[in-house]
């Protein structure tokens, strides 16, 4: 079965070998195996009976992001929004001969009333994961199905698994401006990123769509394409912070970074009627 849905989640198996899980809570996908080898991050303290969001994979970010308060609302979502902590369904799979596909479901009669009354408009979200030989593409379509423009925020919010945090450099954000969280400033960033400590950058509309994450210490590495995205935010928590989450092992911040493709800068404004999409290529270097 190149897509088996089981009670909690659903697997994609591709002929090549390659696979994926996406967890209907959150349509948190939470592996990604090529060739064997694990490329998504989840902690081992991660929580995984739909009581938190996920530590790990994709959490979808909308239709805030962080502790954002949404235009025309009265009071902040929950961090990140609603949509990584409400339960998805499984709309429809297939596959042909290049690919597996998984599409998810979340609208308004889906999500908690008290979510509902903080953001009270009707949508309707579909995600699609298409799984290749070397490739999986994760993209989000948001719908306006109400009478009432809204707007929102979007991230796909990708953990890689990687051997070194403080051996990957991030390529591809050179001469860009961003706001750094941990300083709570800007800056311009000149060639590539390094990480030695804590990290949390925003980056507004990156100048190329492809982010290389190249492992420098040894062979390989992951690349996202970026379409119909254009900010991207690079998070390491380093050991403070990972001390500081209970969700999160003390020394898991060396195997991970989070590289999150998404529109977060400004607020994207949706009519009554409209749709919006937008999606990233995970690929191997
Ligand atoms: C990143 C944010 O996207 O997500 C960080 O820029 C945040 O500020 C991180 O700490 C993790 O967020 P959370 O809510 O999953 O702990």
């Amino acid at each position: 079965m190149p897509v088996a849905h089981q009670s909690n989640k659903v697997i994609l198996t591709h002929p090549s070998g390659a696979s994926a899980e996406v967890y209907l809570y959150g349509a948190t996908l939470t592996s990604w195996k090529v060739a064997n080898k694990e490329r998504i991050f989840v902690s081992e303290k991660a929580i995984l009976d739909g009581s938190k969001a996920i530590r790990g994979g994709i959490p979808l970010v909308f239709p805030v992001f962080g502790k954002g308060k949404a235009p025309h609302v009265t009071a902040a979502l929950p961090q990140h929004g609603f949509a990584r902590i409400s339960l998805w369904k499984l709309l429809n799979s297939s596959d042909d001969a290049n690919a597996v596909t998984a599409e998810f479901g979340l609208d308004h009669t889906l999500i908690s009333e008290e979510n509902r009354k903080l953001w009270p408009f009707d949508f309707s979200l579909v995600y699609t994961v298409k799984l290749a030989a070397e490739t999986i593409e994760t993209k989000l379509r948001v719908h306006n199905i109400g009478e009432k423009s809204f707007d929102f925020n979007t991230l796909l919010h990708t953990y890689f698994l990687i051997p070194d945090a403080s051996k990957v450099k991030v390529i591809g954000l050179s001469g860009i401006d961003y706001v750094d969280k941990v300083l709570a400033t800007t800056a311009h960033q000149e060639g590539d990123i390094v990480i030695k400590g804590e990290v949390d950058s925003v980056y507004a509309n990156v100048k190329s769509p492809d982010v290389q994450i190249p492992y420098v210490a040894e062979q390989g590495g992951v690349q996202l394409h970026l379409k119909g995205l254009s900010d991207v935010v690079v998070w390491n928590p380093w050991a403070a912070k990972a001390a500081g989450m209970a969700d999160f092992g003390n020394e898991e911040y060396h195997k991970m970074i989070c590289v999150e493709a998404g529109q977060v800068a400004e607020f994207i404004a949706l009519a009554a009627g409209g749709s919006w999409e937008g999606s990233q290529i995970l690929s191997l270097l």
